[in-house]
């Protein structure tokens, strides 16, 4: 939301939120579906209609009250995924095998998995079945719902297709109740041009409790029951300083989520990007067991359940069900379906300084020296909406930045970059060329009366590119070329922001849902994918700036499922309180596993002062988190890492330097992430599905499958519980390296300069050991090699290796990806991919190994290309570290270090 909106309004926080934002009970779409539902009419499947193909089935499914058929259909597709849709339509290309047919139901199965998918007759439900046990059911509550097109109420007399609508009522005040043809909130009125359109479903997920996903809410990572009167909102909206644990939508949605148990993984991926509610609800039930059961069905389990129940404004059911079974083989299924994370450059992982606003040029420059001076390394300025003129963008203001090309020319000269931001709203001026093209291409949002929709924004009276309409994407790419985008360069990049879109004086601070895309399509069937959208054509402009040559960087604060394909994602606007802090785990966790894995949060908190403690702790969580971004709001004192006094300096630069060290590794994740899918921040329970005890914790999170972050999250902490999970594990405290058992929660003590990091037993993480102003500086910088062995005396890790900016990886396969293997006292450094060439003159200079029980007596040093070395070691027996330095082992070449 607009600070200065909201400064307008003076009451509690809580009042306002209330004020401007719906909660279930105000959504009339919901109140249909609760009122239609309680009647409990169902729908039967007619299977004298089911057809089949090879790759799916599709029949009828009618409504017994109102008698309106449904045409279902269920695909198989590649990779134990079934997709289910029921519309009006016509479908899609069919994958399924029919494996048999009985009477009263259709078995299905699809190639490979283990799942197979029975359709039952009446009343219609689906059941994924896995060796004669129900793992999902679907409409088994009969709360599937299908609100039909309707000629509009006041010409007609009730057709068959409105006594859906009779069946609740048709006074005129059931009607505004229910708002079906028109729907009020506060001041607004949504008159709905088709009537009521919406559309749900639920899914049982048999002998699961634990369920994740769904973003974005400020709320816990583990989804927690809603109850009956209650949901999770998937609506993409602008709440500045939003409350915490609330279930209010907030910036971006994913609708997907997992489910967990200990064996099997599934997600759910209802495609749909209108406003759509979840309900969650757990409960004790007694398993449904298959008809063929017989007489074991009488030795029926009490068991848990949970319920999910989606309900969305409008567009048809099209519902991915992904079967698992591991939680590595649904982010595939997600992945193939969405995409996955494109790999950012090298610079964007590095440290990036925002505050609303940099003032000037010398402010930038300022800012700029602060870093060197205080010897802090960091790699992007960032810009807010003042650098514009009178927030155009694609502009400068010229009188605080008169210069930007000498400005980025001072950033680029300490192979720095720049980050502007660039909003959807344009600013209503005939004199402002953007504008002017916009309007004259018809480029804008329509409003219901088929004018540009207007709305007020930063630069006051707006209006709101159509990215919905592929040409108008394709024009806003071209706005970033150098030649159009006058004073940016090469190493400017860009920040989208207030894309839900957020409209100052909207309903809920949006677009109404009437205003009209291109196609026709009313805002309310797409809202939630508008900023995904923009996101993608500012990707596109920027790849398109440099020929194809070069990875864009692109921030957004609104996304839908996919998004990780464009760049990355911030969790809006937070405050500099602990509790915010806190909370970015679990949301930041909830947005990786939804395929976001390039997510950060506002470092300090957006809104407020953060005292020096609280500012260094946040810088510490930062550290390990993929998109590290300080940032701060107007009105608030600077806080640049210098500003609280020597010791803090010292305390962020400590974490800042950490940061750095550990690119190679968080590099090679985002490879991982981008060929493999796997999130790089990554709840517990993904690398230890079968330990019960992980499934709920989100105070600390892996970093890829080697470390184990426990962010200190309290004011004057003096010890954290971590939990160390995984019963044969070992783990080493990364400081002190001190050795504990897995499955323990320890008490380890803290002090302010200690980040709880541990490394895992049986991994390799690689580092860099000469950390510099910035990542441009440090590619030829030498690596070290940090190796935790395993109670069995063994490691493994990765690296992935490119120029960190081009797409030459892709094309030409300028890659390394060297493995690392440490077993009987060898360390062996091997090609990982034999499809990648990246000759690099980067030394492995320091090795770590911990956890090696006895002293050595030599080391030496094995290549093909010289002759074995003796190398110089340094045990401690007290920490079982043996520490190998100034090596001088090249990383892109065959070698082994012999331990004996
Ligand atoms: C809202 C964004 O969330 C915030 O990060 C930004 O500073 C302001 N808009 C101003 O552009």
């Amino acid at each position: 939301m607009a600070a200065a909106e909201k400064e307008e309004i003076s009451v509690e926080d809580e009042d306002v939120d209330k004020k401007i934002f719906k909660d279930c009970r105000k959504i009339a779409f919901y109140r249909r579906q609760k009122q239609w539902l309680s009647k409990k009419s169902t729908y039967r499947t007619s299977l004298d209609s089911v057809t089949t193909s090879s790759t799916s089935a599709k029949f009828k499914i009618t409504n017994e009250e109102t008698e309106v058929p449904l045409l279902a259909e269920v695909y198989g597709i590649e990779g134990n995924i079934f997709r289910l849709k029921i519309n009006e339509k016509a479908p899609l290309k069919p994958r399924l095998t029919s494996c048999s047919e009985d009477i009263g139901s259709l078995l299905l199965a699809n190639g490979t998995g283990d799942l197979k998918c029975r359709i039952l007759a009446d009343p219609f439900q689906i059941d994924l079945v896995s060796e004669e046990e129900v793992v999902m059911s679907i409409n088994s509550r009969g709360q599937l719902y299908f609100e039909h097109l309707q000629i509009p109420l006041k010409q007609s007399r009730l057709t068959k297709e409105n006594e859906a609508d009779a069946a609740v009522g048709t006074s005129q005040e059931n009607q505004d109740d229910l708002g079906l043809w028109e729907e009020k909130f506060g001041k607004f009125v949504d008159i709905k041009a088709n009537g009521p359109t919406s559309i749900g479903l639920d899914f049982s997920l048999h002998g699961f409790e634990h369920l994740y996903g769904i973003p974005q809410h400020a709320e816990s990572h583990q989804l927690k029951n809603t109850g009956n009167e209650s949901a999770y909102r998937l609506y993409n909206l602008d709440v500045y300083g939003y409350k915490l644990h609330d279930k209010l939508g907030l910036y971006g949605s994913v609708p997907y989520l997992m489910a967990h148990k200990r064996g099997r993984t599934l997600g759910i991926f209802w495609l749909n990007a209108s406003e759509t509610l979840v309900e969650i609800n757990t409960e004790e039930a007694v398993e449904p067991m298959p008809p063929q059961m017989g007489p074991v069905a009488a030795e029926q389990k009490v068991k848990i359940r949970t319920d999910v129940h989606w309900m969305s404004e409008s567009g048809i059911i099209d519902v991915f069900l992904l079967t698992g079974p591991t939680p590595t083989d649904v982010f595939k299924q997600y992945s193939y379906l969405t995409g996955t994370q494109a790999i950012p450059p090298l610079f964007s992982l590095g440290y990036h300084q925002c505050r609303w606003n940099y003032e000037d040029e010398q402010d930038v420059a300022s800012v700029d020296a602060g870093f060197d001076e205080h010897d802090i390394p960091y790699d992007v300025m960032w810009l807010d909406i003042e650098h514009t003129r009178g927030k155009r963008y694609f502009t400068w203001d010229k009188k605080r930045f008169p210069n930007p090309k000498r400005m980025q020319e001072l950033l680029r000269s300490k192979k720095r970059k720049l980050v502007v931001i660039s909003d959807p709203h344009i600013k209503i001026d005939p004199d402002y060329s953007v504008y002017a093209e916009a309007k004259e291409q018809g480029f804008f949002v329509r409003n219901h009366e088929g004018r540009d929709f207007e709305g007020i924004c930063w630069p006051g009276l707006s209006s709101y590119l159509d990215f919905t309409n592929p040409k108008v994407r394709e024009w806003y790419s071209s706005l970033f070329a150098f030649s159009a985008y006058q004073g940016s360069t090469d190493i400017l990049y860009i920040w989208n922001d207030m894309n839900e879109p957020s409209v100052f004086r909207g309903p809920e601070l949006t677009m109404h849902k009437n205003a009209i895309h291109h196609g026709n399509w009313e805002h309310r069937e797409l809202h939630n994918i508008y900023g995904l959208y923009q996101q993608m054509a500012t990707a596109e402009g920027l790849i398109q700036r440099s020929n194809g040559k070069e990875r864009p960087f692109v921030l957004t604060r609104s996304f839908f499922a996919g998004s990780q394909k464009y760049g990355a994602v911030w969790t809006g606007d937070n405050r500099a309180e602990w509790s915010y802090l806190k909370i970015t785990i679990p949301m930041l966790l909830t947005l990786s596993i939804t395929g976001i894995s390039f997510c950060g949060a506002d470092v300090g908190g957006f809104i407020g002062n953060p005292r020096a403690e609280l500012l260094v702790r946040w810088y510490q969580a930062g550290a390990y988190q993929p998109f590290f971004r300080g940032h701060a709001t107007q009105n608030t004192k600077r806080r640049e890492p210098w500003l609280f006094g020597k010791k803090y300096t010292q305390l962020i630069r400590e974490a800042i330097r950490e940061r750095y060290a550990l690119l190679p590794y968080l590099y090679s994740l985002f490879y991982h992430t981008h060929v493999a899918s796997k999130p790089i921040m990554r709840p517990l329970w993904v690398e230890f599905p079968d330990e019960l005890e992980t499934f709920s914790v989100e105070d600390e999170y892996m970093l890829g499958s080697a470390l184990l972050v426990h962010p200190v999250t309290e004011p004057k902490a003096t010890v954290v519980d971590v939990l160390l999970p995984g019963s044969t594990e070992v783990w080493y405290d990364s400081k002190t390296f001190v050795v504990w058992e897995g499955a323990h929660t320890m008490k380890i003590p803290v002090a302010l300069d200690t980040i709880p990091v541990f490394q895992r037993g049986g991994s390799v993480v690689p580092v860099k050991t000469t950390i510099r102003k910035s990542t441009g500086y440090m590619t030829d910088s030498p690596y070290g090699l940090r190796v935790a062995l395993s109670a069995e005396g063994s490691a493994s890790g990765e690296l992935y290796l490119d120029d960190g900016h081009s797409f030459q990886y892709l094309h030409q396969k300028q890659f390394l990806h060297r493995k690392f293997s440490f077993r009987s006292g060898i360390l062996i450094n091997s090609c990982a991919d034999e499809r990648g060439h990246y000759p690099s003159k980067c030394v492995v200079e320091q090795i770590l190994i911990l956890g090696l029980k006895k002293q050595p007596s030599s080391v030496t040093t094995h290549s093909s290309d010289s002759s074995d070395q003796p190398v110089k070691f340094m045990y401690c027996a007290k920490t079982s570290a043996l520490k190998l330095e100034r090596l001088s082992l090249n990383i892109s070449a065959d070698w082994e270090v012999h331990i004996t």
